[in-house]
């Protein structure tokens, strides 16, 4: 069974994710953005917040895979002002999911259902997982074992 986990990550929770996923198989991509968020924090707050408050799509690199070669996807995003984060937006927008067997894997501050986890059951109908600050909560991480 082929499984990738294409995912954003802004401060390394993701990426730890990505680790995890990693040794159980996951081939791994990460998306890159050509429209960084500012690098002081709370300004990165404001503007992250509102691009995903206004459901904006970030300008990605060319997402070059071939996705009908992987059995599984994951697609992992941060949660921005309850939302999924600006790069996840325009990935979305680029790739095809309609019949695939597709989770999403979402990290936030709070760990919560949010806005972005309602929308995703009911568009895609897909599983979704959420993860309380997983690069400091190792123990969240359990969550991903059945994937
Ligand atoms: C712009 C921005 C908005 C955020 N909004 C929320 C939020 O609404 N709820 C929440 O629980 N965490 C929020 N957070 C915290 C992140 O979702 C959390 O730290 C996440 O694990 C970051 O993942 P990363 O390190 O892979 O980028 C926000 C962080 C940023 C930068």
């Amino acid at each position: 069974m082929k499984k990738i986990f294409i995912y954003y990550s802004l401060s390394g929770n993701g990426d730890t994710v990505s680790n995890y996923l990693k040794r159980v198989g996951f081939n791994s991509y990460s998306i890159f953005t050509y429209e960084p968020l500012p690098k002081n924090k709370i300004l990165s707050i404001i503007v992250g917040g509102f691009k995903a408050s206004i459901n904006y799509k970030d300008k990605i690199e060319e997402f070059g895979i071939d996705l009908n070669k992987y059995d599984k996807i994951i697609i992992g995003s941060p949660i921005w002002n309850s939302k999924l984060s600006s790069p996840i937006n325009s990935l979305l927008d680029k790739i095809d999911l309609t019949s695939k067997n597709v989770t999403f894997v979402l990290y936030s501050g709070s760990g919560k259902e949010n806005k972005a986890t309602e929308l995703l059951k009911r568009k895609y109908n897909a599983e979704v997982i959420n993860l309380k600050e997983p690069k400091s909560n190792n123990d969240e991480l359990i969550k991903l074992d059945n994937l």
